[in-house]
């Protein structure tokens, strides 16, 4: 059985493999890249910043010797920053101590900053051939249908690890690895999988039970909280406050209009006038609502609500820059912080 499996997905494979960009090269830096940026992001999302990225960083040594904030400018929009700085620390960390070639073995490559067994086996498949197991979402399901796998992720993990290992035919590992993510992404999806075309029906049990879609095991997800926040763009002479976040951390290393927690305040305008006042040494003048901005992240739902204000004295003390509006665009953002910074390019233009 284990052998029709092996032949069946790489046939299939040879004949409907996605076009992907990082399946025409073998140099394990583009193809580690690749692994990254995919973590917990959509192929489609990921194409353009893949292309970008490796023009502006064709190398690790290019890599290496580029300051933090020019990479999180090319991951602008990604999202889950820390895969950048990662990426960044890790590279450096390549050319230091393995004279800039990408480690092909598990353990110096599970050492490096952002890199898991998932994405140490995709690499060491992928990259180099080496019969390593790979085990993400949608090789999760693939496997769980093959096998009639179910029960909670915790419990079955350890199991389909196994399996995913146990399959891999000698030799092989880069075209069979890539074969169940294709199989999973196009033909073995959540919804309405399209079995008549899957190449292992035959061997299938959850096929053969007649309800592939009950495998893997629902995930009952928890509702996330909804966190209120205020901002200010705060404007001095054509000038406006932006603060960088600490290096670590979420979102770390870029930019951001002043905010803070909301906490239950109802009135806005003085509890931000405050905020300032008592942060910052600045006093201000609190105009319209720029607008309510909201931002989904993993873990909660964030409302921003952001007013337009004008700096009338003080001084300014910790880490803030007075940026002038044109000048936004050198300074990466999250999502919700660069539609903040075109609201306000596009409000102070309009006549
Ligand atoms: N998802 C994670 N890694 C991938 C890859 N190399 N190709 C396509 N989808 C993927």
């Amino acid at each position: 059985m284990k052998k029709k499996i092996q032949s069946k997905l790489l046939q299939w494979f040879e004949k409907n493999r996605r076009d992907l960009p990082w399946r025409k090269t073998q140099d394990p830096y583009a193809i580690w890249v690749s692994e990254i940026m995919l973590q917990q992001t959509q192929v489609a999302t990921v194409l353009p910043y893949y292309q970008k990225f490796l023009k502006t960083f064709p190398t690790i040594r290019s890599l290496a010797r580029a300051e933090l904030s020019q990479v999180l400018k090319i991951w602008e929009g990604l999202g889950y920053y820390s895969r950048a700085r990662n990426l960044h620390q890790a590279a450096k960390t390549i050319l230091n101590r393995f004279g800039g070639k990408i480690p092909d073995n598990p353990e110096s490559l599970l050492r490096l900053p952002g890199i898991g067994r998932y994405t140490a086996g995709a690499i060491l498949s992928i990259a180099f051939n080496q019969e390593t197991p790979i085990l993400d979402g949608n090789v999760k399901r693939v496997l769980s249908r093959l096998f009639a796998i179910s029960g909670a992720p915790q419990k079955t993990g350890k199991l389909l690890w196994k399996y995913s290992a146990s399959l891999i035919p000698e030799g092989h590992a880069r075209s069979f690895n890539q074969a169940l993510m294709d199989l999973g992404a196009m033909v073995c999806t959540p919804k309405n999988p399209l079995c008549s075309k899957c190449p292992i029906r035959k061997i299938c049990k959850a096929f053969r039970l007649g309800e592939p879609e009950e495998f893997p095991s629902l995930i009952v997800k928890k509702a996330i909280p909804r966190i209120e926040a205020i901002a200010a763009v705060i404007q001095k002479e054509g000038k406006v406050l932006l603060k960088q976040r600490p290096p670590k951390g979420l979102l770390g290393g870029l930019w951001e209009f002043p905010n803070w927690g909301l906490e239950g305040k109802k009135d806005l305008k003085r509890f931000l006038r405050f905020k300032i006042k008592n942060d910052f040494g600045l006093k201000v003048k609190c105009r319209e609502l720029l607008g309510p901005f909201q931002q989904t992240y993993s873990h909660f739902r964030l409302t921003m609500n952001v007013f337009n204000c004008e700096a009338i004295g003080g001084g300014v003390k910790g880490r803030w820059k007075w940026v002038p509006i044109q000048d936004f665009d050198q300074y990466p953002m999250s999502r919700i912080f660069r539609r903040i910074a075109y609201a306000t390019i596009s409000s102070s233009t309009e006549v």
